[in-house]
């Protein structure tokens, strides 16, 4: 599914050389000068280099999408950007910054929802679009070998005509980049089925801070020599190293595919149904995504797909978008028809009603609500997006106190905040509370944090399912991590970054 970047146009500030208020892990980076981009030309073609230093300088509008995260929350102001070609080119980048403690953020396709992927300040970007050539493919055991900046939809048409799928789809896909899903331990709409990016990728690329290449990317199922470093760069958010390849497990295309949106009259159905989806579907389950009345609403108002008559989801409070994938059509249509019959017929029936796509362009429609919720909120306002794994039956609760808390405080109205929906990952536990308001103020910050952070440290939750911790969320850490685990991650990244020029001010706090 494509997705159009909805960034609004703005001047772009000429990076001062003095800052005032600049977090501690950026103090004593250097920026970028005339003399470095001098010495980046010896090795990049002019193409590379976009900079506004540069003799021949770019338009600051140039910069604009690299400095600006999707949500247009979060804004640096670098004056330069690298796209290197090869790992060789990452390398020679990485090490003359670290010899010069020049700061660097890695970006990938620039999706990222916690602002971990534009600069604080104005480090340098090395953007990895120029890396986007596919490796290797092993049809028989499945195993995709790729550059980082490989689109993940690239990937997938790539993988189609060989029967075999990416184990990871999100709504970002016709942008996010594999080295990008892999340095976020992106979740998404497939977790369910085929786990996550810890147990499917099976080696990796990595550019290190002094810019030495780390060779593991292995085409292994199985591989138990000591310890996996892989996993530190899984999830480390470009804190750690530079992804610049990536071996993951493709799975087999399933032969039939099917999916249905679900209206249920209360919240409180939603969780019988998934133990009775899982019972009667078992193993041709591969979705079953949750979303509230008033984030389906709005998906609708903003042509998000079409779904369901509007007369037929009168009274229902939220909606469950159920998908199978299997090896037998007669055989998976029967175990679907017989769940819907089952739950339709029950005494208590815990489905008002539901439809079930019939064609490819009606199943590609239910999953444009489910996939189109993101942009749908965001075309409403500015979101602040908590994503959170709290227990399954506490995701209406947390909407309701949420809702409640800023009622109290008086910003629940349309100058203020207009909604607060719920949806997400039922199967993963992970619920997305977004708080869509009419402009970002330091006032309904101060309202939600620590508030939304407090309530599912409360459940014993986590402040970051799937998106990250990015500079939203460094603060919010000891949430979610002991003091201990926070001192052994500030360890690691001593260790391999001692001069903390890796996507500074990210992830630690
Ligand atoms: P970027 O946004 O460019 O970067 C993200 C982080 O990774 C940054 O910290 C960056 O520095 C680092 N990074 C990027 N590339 C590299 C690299 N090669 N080496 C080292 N570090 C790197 N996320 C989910 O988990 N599940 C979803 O279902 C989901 N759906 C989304 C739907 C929409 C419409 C949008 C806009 C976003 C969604 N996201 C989702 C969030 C986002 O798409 C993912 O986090 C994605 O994995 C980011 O990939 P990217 O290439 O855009 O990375
Ligand atoms: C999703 O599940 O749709 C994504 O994680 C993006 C979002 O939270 O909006
Ligand atoms: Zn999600």
């Amino acid at each position: 599914m494509l997705f159009s970047r909805q960034l609004a146009r703005r001047p772009l500030i000429r990076a001062p050389r003095r800052w005032t208020h600049s977090p501690a892990a950026l103090a004593g980076l250097k920026s970028v000068t005339e003399d470095d981009l001098v010495h980046f030309a010896h090795f990049l073609p002019p193409t590379s280099i976009v900079s506004t230093l540069s003799p021949s300088a770019a338009p600051s509008s140039e910069l604009e999408s690299f400095n600006n995260d999707w949500m247009n929350k979060y804004h640096g102001r670098s004056t330069t950007v690298l796209k290197p070609r090869t790992t060789e080119e990452v390398s020679k980048i990485v090490k003359w910054c670290n010899e010069r403690r020049i700061g660097i953020v890695p970006q990938g396709g620039n999706t990222g929802l916690v602002g971990g992927s534009v600069p604080i300040r104005d480090e340098l970007i090395l953007s990895l679009s120029n890396m986007s050539k596919i490796r290797s493919f092993d049809d028989v055991s499945g195993i995709l070998v790729a550059d980082a900046g490989c689109v993940l939809q690239s990937l997938t048409d790539y993988l189609a005509p060989h029967n075999h799928i990416v184990p990871l789809d999100l709504g970002a896909k016709g942008s996010c980049q594999i080295g990008g899903n892999v340095s976020t331990n992106a979740g998404g709409l497939r977790l369910l089925r085929y786990g996550s990016l810890h147990g499917s990728v099976l080696g990796l690329e990595v550019v290190l801070p002094d810019g030495t290449i780390l060779d593991q990317l292995t085409t292994l199922r199985k591989d138990n020599t000591g310890y996996d470093l892989k996993q530190l760069f899984i999830g480390a958010e470009g804190t750690l190293g530079i992804v610049t390849g990536v071996s993951i497990l493709a799975a087999p295309a399933p032969q039939a595919s099917n999916n249905v949106m679900l209206a249920l009259p209360k919240f409180e159905n939603v969780l019988p149904l998934y133990k009775e989806t899982k019972r009667q579907l078992s193993e041709i389950l591969s979705a079953f995504e949750f979303m509230d009345r008033t984030v389906y609403d709005l998906a609708v108002k903003h042509g998000q797909g079409r779904a369901l008559n509007p007369e037929d989801v009168e009274g229902a409070e939220c909606f469950v978008l159920v998908e199978t994938s299997g090896g037998k059509r007669e055989h998976d249509e029967q175990k679907l028809n017989s769940l819907l019959e089952s739950l339709m017929e029950a005494d208590v029936p815990l489905i008002n009603t539901g439809v079930i796509a019939t064609s490819p362009a009606q199943f590609s429609s239910l999953w444009a609500i489910r996939e189109g919720l993101t942009e749908a909120v965001s075309k409403e306002g500015k979101a602040y997006k908590y994503d959170i794994s709290v227990p399954l039956y506490k995701f209406q609760e947390v909407v309701d106190k949420t809702k409640n808390h800023l009622q109290e405080k008086g910003l629940l109205h349309e100058d203020a905040v207009k909604y607060v929906v719920g949806y997400g990952h039922v199967g993963d536990g992970n619920l997305h509370l977004n708080v869509v308001a009419a402009a970002y103020t330091p006032e309904i910050e101060a309202a939600l944090e620590p508030f939304v952070y407090e309530l599912v440290a409360s459940y014993k939750g986590s402040i970051s399912a799937e998106h990250g911790i990015g500079a939203m969320k460094t603060h919010a850490l000891k949430y979610s991590k002991n003091e201990t685990s926070i001192e052994w991650m500030k360890k690691i990244k001593a260790l391999f970054d001692p001069n903390g020029i890796m996507n500074p001010g990210k992830v630690l706090p």
